[in-house]
């Protein structure tokens, strides 16, 4: 335990800084053993008239040398402690500062401020990582001008990057050479960036619409050429994009993106000089999967978007991080529906909310999207702050229409271009921009959970109408929600019926009910028959509807609701059911048999000729394990797992011949990055997955010819899972032939570790155990860290094991990476926040070893503030 425990930030407790700093002049000189930082600063009160003293954020820094003004400051002229630089007494009129310090960027395994991954130097300053590069007024609303000069050995390090454009360069006698970068915007120390290694450029250009040519470049390890293409693409893509949808352009002369292989998170949107985990950006048909493809375009797209939500008009505070990052996430979901499939983009996308994000609301870490409080930043890059906060930008969408949207978006940057803002800001904006009274909206950022909303339908045959009674379930202290419901209604012949409501004459398919009050009811006119209701079509507010549903009304959405969404919905909530059904009967010892409805409703979307592939994809695979856990009050792990087992075996058997013929229809297609190839692999895959199931030698030798034969990763991967949930040889010949074949590429290798942590067989854990010793697994990389360890504890049932062996394990590595790397760490013991959801037993297991790591003696702040919410909360 803490001697202190770490206190905790307050979002009221905001305050203007009391200093601003107008420019920054580093110099690096990028030595072996020590780095030197030397930074010359100008400094302007915010206020002339008192006199306050000036403190300064820096960590892990070694202090050198200390200037006022040009004069060498006395040791008793100011204070350092383990992360201030304090200087009492400051000049009431701006002043220049000048700092020396030495760092030591090769011992640095946090990934955070200066670090080395690969022998190349690079940075990571969001969101508070720049103190530990230099003394500063580390906090977004402090906007400073950037001149970066770096200085490293030539053979080492040819390549020197920073933000902005490189405006000298030169060589030193000694084998040296410098590059001199000057960014023009000012910009938070948080879009710091500095490169330096041995890197080759996939160069390209770009022109934007107003003519101006922008050169884009991609840096890569030069083993890694040939899998650049792909990330230049989407960049040219996204940027096109952005031009034609928000009237968009970049703004600088070049545009850099880095490909590092040690990086805590995704990418980091740094101005002019993105820093990417290689896995955004390294892609080959034989190395990447169509997932892979996908992510790539969808994160340089991600973090190109962020020059204007984010670093044109970035956040006041870090509590505003949503401003960024859910506008930047609707954003990328928005391009990627327009670049793929609308409908199957939103499918993704809500199962990842509904799985993750909802998760996050039902445990001790659940906080609104703008949080209230925090004891560490980086734990709050949430898919709470990223996923529901995308959501809530898509409601403006959805309340204020595209063009509405659009209006709202114009008159942000028009305000606060250049500008450090808050949320309210953008509310502001959306609201003055269409006139609209956006007040009760307001909720959505201060309230944490998922609002659940309970609908009741009825018919009138005398008068013709349907009524929708909808009421919020509000918990105490909160208010109602304001919430855009999308909703449409079937008619017997499964064509949508047209909506009048009453109170309107204009009819539609689709109608957007706004529920503002605790309790609505909206009344359709005209309506010839008792209809079926297709509610919150497209998925339109982040929330849980409860409506009750015999299995065939189910089985008729899922056959014809014209919302693609809706009709996948009506599938997994068919599939929830009778999974439930069979839970019961399973722990009531009573034999287990498939309801023939929901294996006919199956059967019918395997032989329907008009579905898309993709979708269809999609409405084959059963929700998770974790998903259906999450919608019980204890967790049944053995349950869930076996029934959830069952129901698959059995749909794999009652059509084997349906999915073999699925199989083979779409095996033959030669490899494209096209929509069409793509939807041919996604559903072979899928069936192959379920032939497989059977685990005979013939269903096991598809899956090795595929795994021989394939000349491209999506399916080499997708074979190689299948044969390591079999039982025969095959399993062990195909995992050493794709370890030999690809432990070059850790890209590649990190899919050979996932494979094996995602099997459902009952020695994944011990397989687990004996892959930490591996020489190959390094607990210092976060992506192979991540390939073994995170991806084992999504798999519930292994990792959840009733002996509790692998809840040690996930400590004992909480623990070594509490002092390696926080970040992860924190993420890591994350999987503990659920612990009150399991059965008494398992809650024990879980408890004993929060309080172990909450006792150790050096707990960092990441680790501290999970650990204690995790055992103090009630839920
Ligand atoms: N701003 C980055 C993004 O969303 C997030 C990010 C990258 C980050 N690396 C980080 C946040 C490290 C915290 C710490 O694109
Ligand atoms: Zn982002």
């Amino acid at each position: 335990m803490h001697p202190e425990n770490p206190q905790a930030i307050y979002r009221k407790d905001y305050h203007q800084p009391d200093f601003f700093i107008e420019s920054i002049d580093l110099h690096f000189s990028l030595d072996e053993d020590v780095t030197l930082v030397h930074s010359q600063m100008v400094i302007r009160p915010r206020t002339t008239n008192q006199t306050v003293p000036l403190v300064l954020q820096g960590e892990s820094l070694v202090l050198k040398n200390l200037k006022l003004n040009g004069q060498v400051l006395n040791t008793h002229d100011y204070q350092v402690d383990k992360i201030h630089l304090t200087i009492p007494t400051v000049p009431t009129q701006s002043f220049t500062l000048e700092t020396i310090v030495e760092i030591k960027p090769q011992e640095n395994t946090a990934l955070t401020g200066l670090y080395k991954s690969s022998g190349n130097y690079c940075t990571q300053c969001e969101a508070e990582g720049f103190r530990r590069i230099t003394y500063f007024l580390d906090r977004p609303d402090v906007m400073a001008r950037y001149t970066t000069t770096i200085v490293a050995d030539k053979n080492r390090y040819p390549v020197l990057l920073s933000n902005g454009n490189r405006v000298e360069y030169g060589e030193l006698t000694d084998g040296r050479h410098w590059v001199k970068w000057a960014d023009p915007f000012p910009k938070p120390s948080y879009l710091f960036a500095l490169v330096a290694g041995n890197l080759h450029c996939h160069g390209g250009k770009f022109v934007t619409r107003s003519g101006r040519e922008v050169r884009l470049e991609i840096w890569v390890e030069p083993q890694n050429h040939d899998q650049c293409e792909h990330a230049l693409q989407s960049l040219a893509k996204a940027m096109r994009w952005d031009e034609e949808r928000f009237g968009l352009e970049y703004d600088l002369d070049i545009y850099m993106i880095v490909a590092v292989s040690d990086f805590n998170m995704g990418a980091m949107e740094n101005k002019g000089l993105n820093v990417f985990n290689a896995k955004f950006v390294l892609c080959r048909p034989d190395t990447a999967t169509d997932d892979d493809y996908e992510n790539i375009e969808a994160v340089i797209a991600h973090e190109y978007f962020h020059n204007w939500t984010g670093n044109r008009v970035t956040c006041r505070d870090w509590f505003q991080l949503t401003l960024k990052e859910g506008l930047t996430v609707f954003r990328d979901q928005s391009f990627t529906e327009e670049m793929t499939s609308a409908a199957v983009k939103r499918i993704q996308d809500v199962r990842i909310l509904r799985t993750s994000q909802f998760a996050e609301d039902q445990s001790p870490m659940a906080h609104p999207i703008r949080p209230e409080s925090y004891i560490e930043m980086n734990n709050f890059y949430t898919v709470t702050v990223y996923n529901k906060g995308a959501e809530v930008i898509r409601l403006y969408q959805t309340l204020l229409g595209k063009d509405g949207f659009r209006r709202g978006m114009d008159l942000y940057f028009q305000r606060h271009d250049g500008q450090a803002v808050t949320c309210d800001d953008f509310r502001a904006a959306m609201a003055d921009a269409n006139k609209m009274d956006l007040s009760q909206f307001e909720r959505w950022y201060d309230q944490a959970g998922t609002p659940v909303v309970d609908v009741l339908g009825t018919y009138n045959a005398l008068e013709k109408t349907y009524s929708l009674t909808l009421r919020q379930q509000i918990p105490a202290n909160l208010q109602a929600w304001h919430i855009p419901i999308a909703v449409g209604l079937l008619g017997k012949n499964g064509q949508d019926l047209p909506l009048q409501l009453a109170t309107e004459t204009n009819s539609n398919r689709t109608c957007i009910i706004e529920l503002r009050e605790v309790e609505q009811t909206v009344t359709f006119v005209n309506i010839p028959e008792a209809p079926i209701p297709s509610l919150l079509r497209h998925f339109s507010a982040p929330i849980k509807l409860n409506f009750s549903r015999q299995r065939e009304e189910l089985a008729f959405l899922m056959a014809h609701d014209s919302d693609p969404f809706n009709r996948w919905e009506a599938g997994q909530q068919l599939a929830q059911q009778v999974i439930f059904d069979l839970l019961a009967d399973w722990q009531a010892d009573k034999p287990l048999q498939l309801d023939p409805l929901f294996s006919n409703a199956v059967l019918k979307i395997l032989q329907d000729t008009q579905l898309e592939g993709s979708i269809k994809a999609l409405m084959l695979t059963l929700p998770t394990e974790g998903f259906l856990g999450q919608q019980q009050a204890e967790v049944a792990v053995e349950g869930l797992f076996t029934v959830r087992q069952f129901v698959l075996q059995q749909l794999a058997q009652d059509h084997y011949t349906q999915w073999l013929t699925i199989y083979k229809a779409n095996h033959h297609t030669p490899y494209s990055n096209e929509a069409s190839a793509i939807a041919c692999r996604r559903l072979k895959n899928v069936a192959l997955h379920y032939l497989c199931r059977l685990d005979t030698a013939e269903t096991t030798a598809l899956a090795e010819q595929q795994f021989t034969q394939s000349d491209n990763m999506t399916d080499q991967q997708s074979a190689l899972s299948c044969l390591v949930n079999t039982t025969g040889t095959a399993k062990t010949i195909a995992l050493t032939r794709f370890y030999t074949q690809w432990k070059e590429n850790p890209l590649v290798l990190d899919k050979w570790f996932s494979v094996q942590a995602m099997s459902y067989l009952p020695d994944t854990f011990e397989n687990v155990q004996a892959l930490l010793q591996h020489s190959d697994f390094n607990l210092k990389n976060p992506n192979r860290a991540r390939s073994l360890l995170a991806v084992f504890s999504q798999n519930q049932a292994q990792f959840h094991r009733a002996d509790g062996l692998a809840y040690q394990l996930q400590a004992d590595i909480v623990l070594q990476l509490n002092t390696l790397n926080p970040q992860i760490a924190s993420r890591f013991v994350s999987v503990f926040n659920h612990w009150r959801r399991f059965d008494p037993a398992r809650q024990a297991l879980m408890q004993t070893q929060l309080t172990r790591i909450i006792q150790h003696p050096d707990l960092s702040k990441d680790v501290y503030e999970v650990v204690s919410k995790s055992l103090n909360a009630q839920n």
